[in-house]
């Protein structure tokens, strides 16, 4: 991309001017265009709310949800909105109705959260707790994943969740071969998909998955309180909706499982509906562009923080492992104070980790983010790790 092309993209994210924000990962600012979409339709109801939910939702809703399935690669009628990625992953808890002989396999990258989601379920069932499949500390090949994986595995095993891309260690699993797999053995995938979406192609139909769950304000870059549920045909009679309200407003009354999502309560439904500027602006810029862009930078970071530490990052450098977040290896101490001092002396905001027994950095590389903030990330980090020393 030329400079005049990054400059104009930038100027889509306002990032306060006191901080380098190395954290789109976690909480992702909203791109302009995208509030502007939002507040356009929080005008339109708070202006004549009867006027717009009567009226006008539900209509807005189908169009937004075929445009996102359209992108995901997913018929719509496999698709809802809803507002995160926990909400979504408490529905699959509640759809998936474990028995007492049932186990759930995980992995050790999974999201804590989505760890406690699938300890309830399984207590509440009767059943083990969740199984955690311990994944290499350094992972070479998908095949080498997916074994180790697999043999966490038992006769048992109803059902496997993994991230598409991880919170804590930011690698891309294999899904679609942990798809086949589990396929051929009977077993129920749901993936965790939040980083995805943007960041690498999902294509969730063809990936052949029984349940997505993601939140979009991430790399898909739509305004926070909008993600979806991909749910497969054949679970379709049996999804449980905890949060249970009208579905449809009347006349109409909700014949299939994803109607009982389009009317949850009364709500700013806004969020959802400016998802389709979230990918417009994501076309403009070019998905093949913006995936080059911030692997190349992430790439960039991953390779100062190796020449700063010495320490190897547990995953090859290839773009089939980690597209625009790059995540390496640091040594021994307290990461809490670490990630405090370069947020207190530096105002650097990036996640550091401990995962395994393993002290790490994250570090999100976004259109508005640039060598020159990845250096002083470095500079400022080398100056910590010397003052621990
Ligand atoms: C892998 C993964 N799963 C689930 C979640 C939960 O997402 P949310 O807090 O948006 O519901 C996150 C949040 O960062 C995540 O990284």
């Amino acid at each position: 991309m030329d400079a005049a092309s990054t400059a104009t993209w930038r100027r889509e994210w306002v990032i306060r001017e006191d901080t380098t924000y190395l954290n789109h990962g976690s909480f992702a600012p909203t791109p302009h265009s995208v509030r502007e979409s939002q507040l356009a339709w929080q005008r339109e109801l708070t202006a004549q709310p009867m006027d717009f939910y009567l009226r006008r939702y539900e209509q807005a809703w189908l169009e937004a949800r075929q445009q996102l399935a359209g992108f995901l690669g997913a018929a719509a009628e496999n698709l809802v909105f809803i507002e995160n990625a926990t909400a979504a992953m408490n529905v699959v808890a509640a759809t998936v109705r474990l028995t007492p002989d049932d186990e759930v396999v995980l992995t050790d990258h999974e999201y804590g959260a989505v760890c406690r989601i699938w300890q309830r379920a399984c207590r509440q069932a009767g059943a083990a707790e969740p199984v955690t499949a311990q994944l290499p500390a350094r992972i070479e090949s998908a095949e080498q994943l997916v074994d180790a994986l697999f043999t966490a595995v038992t006769p048992r095993t109803r059902l496997l969740v993994v991230s598409h891309i991880t919170s804590a260690t930011a690698v891309t699993f294999p899904v679609e071969r942990i798809c086949q797999q589990a396929q051929r053995r009977g077993i129920a995938v749901c993936v965790d998909g939040p980083h995805a979406p943007g960041q690498v192609p999902v294509s969730v139909d063809a990936l052949g998955c029984d349940f997505y769950t993601a939140s979009l304000h991430k790399w898909f870059s739509a305004p926070l309180g909008s993600g979806f549920l991909y749910v497969a045909s054949a679970w379709h009679d049996r999804v449980v909706t905890p949060l249970l309200s009208w579905g449809r407003l009347e006349p109409q009354t909700p014949q299939r499982w994803w109607e009982e999502f389009v009317w949850t309560g009364t709500r700013d439904p806004s969020a959802y509906l400016a998802t389709t500027a979230a990918l417009e602006l994501l076309q403009r810029v070019g998905l093949d562009t913006f995936r080059t862009e911030t692997h190349e930078l992430a790439r960039y970071a991953r390779g100062r923080l190796v020449e700063l530490t010495g320490l190897q990052p547990a995953i090859p450098d290839s773009p089939d492992w980690y597209t625009a977040m790059a995540h390496a290896p640091l040594p021994p101490g307290d990461a809490d104070a670490l990630q405090r001092a370069l947020w207190d002396r530096h105002r650097i905001e990036v996640p550091v980790i401990e995962h395994n027994g393993q002290r790490a950095i994250r570090v999100s590389c976004h259109l508005y983010n640039d060598r020159q903030q990845v250096d002083y990330l470095i500079d400022c980090l080398q100056a910590r790790l010397a003052d621990e020393s």
